[in-house]
């Protein structure tokens, strides 16, 4: 905790916040979303919540998930005052309990929609070491397990879509080049059970590895399967959100956040590179990788070692399978 941003990201201060300052209005100006439907988590606030609006306001059905109903009926609120005919939905979802994420998923299915982009986008950041109920670091459930178990119960219907609508389907998930500052190896899953081990900024950095291996992970399988999806990773920049000024608060990371600041993105600058890894025809085909300011860039070795991209699967169905069955 007593280090400063500038020396995690060992002067690689570019990768805080990216080059542009492109929005995701921008992004999707041209872009006609009528017919489509997505699902975006984490979108009762900040570059979920961005996200929503730029997708509703081109046309797509969007169903808004949280775990704060309030928030998500307050953005839903914010859309439609700005878009009237908007289509979108509010659904609970706790990414930390899985019971919730199966009745999140079973809930959709019921509603008999397509489903065509799949924004796994919630985080959190947590200062200290926060176990869930089920028994597991805070960041790690929300970022990695959770967001596994929805694409896992949602993978059916997205490849139904595809194959009946004949659009491809995109699942994105929100990384961080905070990936790179993290535990020795990588991934310490000890690390997920022991507040001893817990540092932060190192445990935020493995769950977005986690996120990156998913996509990287999920991706690749689909592309073997020969089917109209593909899953990829994007990095907002450093973005003034809630989590945003938690992560880079001052007091806590002060050289850091004086470092920082001028690279600081907003909400809509944040949200572009997302939407654009979620919609844009200039990625069609493409799976598996991981995108920052519109531009395909190398994760960490971590973030590309398949062996451990394979350990974090067998990690998150194994849990799932544990807890599920319980
Ligand atoms: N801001 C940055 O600088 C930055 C940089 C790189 C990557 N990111 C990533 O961007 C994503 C979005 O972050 P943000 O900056 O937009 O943060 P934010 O404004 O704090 O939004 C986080 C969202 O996640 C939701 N969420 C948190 N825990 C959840 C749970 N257990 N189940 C379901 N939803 C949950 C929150 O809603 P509820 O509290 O209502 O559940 C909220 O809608 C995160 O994955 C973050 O790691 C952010």
């Amino acid at each position: 905790m007593g280090q400063s941003i500038g020396t995690l990201f060992r002067g690689n201060l570019n990768s805080l916040g990216g080059g542009t300052s492109i929005t995701a209005d921008e992004i999707a100006r041209n872009i006609n979303l009528t017919g489509y439907t997505a699902i975006i988590t984490g979108s009762s606030s900040g570059l979920g919540k961005e996200s929503a609006r730029v997708l509703a306001k081109r046309g797509a059905q969007v169903v808004l998930a949280a775990r704060s109903i309030e928030g998500l009926n307050e953005v839903k609120a914010l859309i439609t005052a700005e878009t009237p005919t908007a289509n979108v939905e509010v659904m609970h979802l706790d990414l930390t309990e899985l019971k919730s994420v199966r009745k999140f998923a079973e809930d959709f299915k019921q509603k008999n929609l397509p489903l065509n982009i799949l924004m796994n986008n919630a985080g959190v950041f947590a200062k200290k070491f926060t176990p869930t109920a089920e028994g597991i670091e805070a960041m790690w459930a929300t970022h990695v397990v959770g967001h596994y178990y929805l694409t896992m119960l949602l993978l059916d219907k997205i490849k139904e879509t595809a194959a009946q609508s004949g659009i491809e389907g995109r699942i994105m998930f929100t990384g961080s080049e905070a990936h790179r500052v993290t535990y020795k190896g990588g991934i310490n899953f000890d690390a997920l059970l022991d507040p001893s081990l817990y540092t932060a900024y190192q445990a935020y950095g493995q769950s977005k590895i986690g996120d990156i291996l998913l996509a990287r992970m999920i991706g690749q399988q689909l592309k073997s399967e020969g089917v109209n999806v593909v899953a990829n990773s994007g990095h907002p920049g450093a973005v003034k959100t809630p989590l945003g000024r938690n992560f880079f608060e001052k007091g806590t990371t002060e050289v850091g956040y004086q470092v920082s600041k001028p690279f600081i993105k907003s909400p809509e600058q944040g949200a572009a590179n997302l939407v654009y890894v979620a919609i844009s025809p200039d990625l069609k085909g493409v799976s598996g990788k991981y995108f920052s300011d519109f531009k395909e860039i190398s994760p960490s070795k971590y973030g590309s070692d398949d062996e451990l991209g394979q350990k974090v699967m067998k990690y998150c169905e194994d849990f799932v399978a544990s807890r599920m069955s319980a």
